[in-house]
Parts: structure tokens; C-alpha cells; sequence
């Protein structure tokens, strides 16, 4: 069964491809125009799992660039479409930027199924779809509530765009995996996430670029919120457990365990960790001293989301195996092999 991955290049396309090859079971091949990206992502892979993936170096947004690779590479049975641009902060600088790439690569992608008969479909969306949400945890049947965020929108979006084309196309089956907050590497230290643009980075890597500078200073956005110790509270989840659940969803469509034309599910740990825990954890975990300061806090942020994915484990059979400690030290050993001197 061949899987075109949309975004392989990226931090969790990349570690689903390691899955997927891991899984024995499908072919894979990558599309990414290394836009959010950086060269040097597929020998990784190879490192890990043997395997070259050919990737592709297309604009999902340039339809004369992708249907030809779509119809050189023949059958295609699945595509994973994780390529999009992802930050929060970034949308709200540049929103048309956000609406016009997460929407048209979509859209050329799912012209590319109707065309080329591609029947299943995996889409990369996030828990900011449910905006403020009333009561935690949330679980599938959230209210969906006002996007926070262009980029939340974006996904908001997508997901329309998607049940509507699954409903009008009867042979089509899509599924919509809601993220939670991904942190981490692969578990052997030989991917991680690569950022390319600093300012827009999460958690993680705020913490990663505070610990290798000798002078930067970490900001807790807020330590007045509602929460036990004053500060947001979020469900870090290790990006391997996140890559799994794509190899379930592409195994439970194809094998016919889904029989709605799209289904919805939260990928998190039910957890829910706060800022300054995380910050103490890495200290407790790494030894490293973390430079950090409270202040104001950031527009946009949510006192406190966490998930609920029973669903996930009851259909796709996933769930979680990595812990908050696992999440830290593959970070860190990945930071590590990035800044050799760390
Ligand atoms: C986490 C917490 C900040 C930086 C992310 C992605 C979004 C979506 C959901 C997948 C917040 C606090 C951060 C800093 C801080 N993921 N923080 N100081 O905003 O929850 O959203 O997950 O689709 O794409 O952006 O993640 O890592 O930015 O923030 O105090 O320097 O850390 O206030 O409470 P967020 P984040």
C-alpha cells in the first residue's frame, strides 16, 4: 500500500515516516517544498530505518507542479497531509499568508484524490480548533468555538472543507486527527524538530534556545491564571505516540474499521501539565539550569486545554506510550546531537 506523506520533511511528517517504514506494512513517498523545513531530514530517516523516502521538493499550492508527481508515482492509496503552516503568533502577524497556503494546498490535494482516485485521506489538525472551550477534558463533541487564531481558523476550516468533500465523494473515507501540544524526538536521538524561524518556536524549543544561549532569558507567559501553581496549563504529547496514530488511522481506513465518510479524534495524554512544571522537569531531568522570568501574559493563550482520547483508543486502538520524562530527555538528546558541545 503506498502512502504519499504531504510535509514529510517536517518535525511530525517526518517521524510518521519513521513509523510507517517501521510498520513493514506501506510504501512511502514525501512531498515538501522544505518551505518550514531544512535539507538533510530524509538521511535522518535513512539513519533510523534503512530506508531512502524520495521526497519530492514541490509547492502543494502549484497544481501543475503536483498532479504530474501524483501521476509518476501511479497508485497512490492514502496521502497524510501534514503541510501547513503552523504558528500561532506567525498567523496573527500574517493571516492571508496562513489562509491562503493552508487552504489551497488542501484544496489542490483533495482535487489530486478526485482526479487520481485516491480514497483515503489523513488530515493534521489541533486542539486550537476548539478556541475557549467551558469544560475540560475536551473530547470530540467539544463545541467547536471561535478560532483564536488565523492558524486555528485555518484548521477550522479545513475540516469543513474536508467533511464536505468525504460526503460528496462516496468511495472517500477522511480522518481528522487533532493534536494536542507535540514535544519531543524520536527515541534515538537521530530526529527531532528543526526550527527554522526562532521567534515563532514553541515551549520546547524556547526552552532548547534558552539553554544553549548564555544570555537569553525564558518568559512564563502569566503566572496569574486559574491553575494550581498560576501558570497555563497544556497536554504535551510525545510527537512518536502522535506518528503512530497516523500508521492507526491509515491502517483502521483502509482496513475498513471506519465506515463514516470522516471521523474525528483528539491525539493527547489526558494530562494536563503547566508551564512551570515542565520548566521543573527539564531541570530536575537534564541538570541544566533554565534562565527563566515571569511576566505578562500572551494574547491568545488559553488558561487551560487537555484531552480526552478515549475515542482513539477505543476505535484505532492507539494509545499513548511515552511519559512527560520521555518527551524531555528525547528532546534533549536530540538537542544534543544537534549542538554537539551542549
Ligand atoms: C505552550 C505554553 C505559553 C513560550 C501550540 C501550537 C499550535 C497547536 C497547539 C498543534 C503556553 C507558554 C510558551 C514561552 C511560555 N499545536 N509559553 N513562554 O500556544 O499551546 O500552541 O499547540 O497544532 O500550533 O502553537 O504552544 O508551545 O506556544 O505554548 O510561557 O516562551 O507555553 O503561554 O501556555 P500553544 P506553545
Amino acid at each position: 500500500m503506498k502512502i504519499l506523506v504531504a510535509g514529510g520533511n517536517g518535525y511530525i511528517g517526518s517521524h510518521t515516516l519513521i513509523q510507517l517504514i517501521k510498520n513493514h506494512s506501506f510504501e512511502v513517498v514525501s512531498i515538501d517544498n522544505l518551505s518550514r523545513s531544512q535539507l538533510g531530514t530524509m538521511d535522518r530517516i535513512e539513519k533510523i530505518t534503512g530506508e531512502k523516502v524520495m521526497n519530492y521538493n514541490v509547492d502543494l499550492c502549484d497544481k501543475n507542479a503536483l498532479f504530474p508527481v501524483i501521476e509518476k508515482e501511479g497508485k497512490i492509496d492514502g496521502i497524510i497531509h501534514f503541510a501547513a503552516f503552523k504558528s500561532v503568533p506567525e498567523s496573527i502577524e500574517k493571516p492571508y499568508k496562513y489562509y491562503k497556503n493552508n487552504i489551497n494546498s488542501l484544496t489542490n490535494l483533495l482535487d489530486a484524490c478526485e482526479q487520481f482516485h485516491i480514497q483515503h485521506f489523513i488530515f493534521s489538525s489541533s486542539c486550537s480548533v476548539y478556541g475557549k472551550v467551558a469544560t475540560l477534558p475536551v473530547t470530540e463533541e467539544t463545541p467547536i468555538g471561535k478560532a483564536l487564531s488565523p492558524y486555528a481558523h485555518t484548521k477550522q476550516i479545513g475540516e469543513d472543507i474536508i467533511q464536505a468533500y468525504a460526503h460528496q465523494h462516496s468511495d472517500f473515507k477522511a480522518i481528522i486527527l487533532r493534536y494536542f501540544n507535540p514535544i519531543g524526538a524520536d527515541m534515538s536521538g537521530q530526529n527531532g524538530e528543526i526550527v527554522s524561524d526562532e521567534p515563532h518556536s514553541n515551549l520546547m524549543q524556547i526552552i532548547m534556545q534558552t539553554v544553549r544561549s548564555n544570555n537569553k532569558t525564558l518568559t512564563v507567559y502569566g503566572k496569574d491564571y486559574d491553575t494550581r501553581d498560576g501558570s497555563c496549563i497544556r497536554d504535551y504529547i510525545h510527537v512518536t505516540d502522535i506518528a503512530d496514530a497516523h500508521v492507526k488511522a491509515i491502517e483502521a481506513s483502509t482496513n475498513g474499521t471506519i465506515s463514516r465518510p470522516c471521523e474525528i479524534f483528539n491525539l493527547g495524554t489526558g494530562q494536563g501539565i503547566t508551564v512551570l512544571e515542565i520548566l521543573n522537569a527539564f531541570e530536575k531531568i537534564t541538570g541544566k539550569k533554565l534562565n527563566y522570568k515571569i511576566g505578562p501574559r500572551r494574547a491568545g493563550d488559553l488558561p487551560a486545554i487537555y484531552s480526552d482520547s478515549k475515542k482513539a483508543k477505543q476505535i484505532l486502538g492507539w494509545e499513548c506510550k511515552y511519559n512527560v520524562e520521555d518527551m524531555i530527555l528525547s528532546a534533549w538528546k536530540w538537542e544534543q546531537e544537534l549542538f554537539q558541545h551542549l
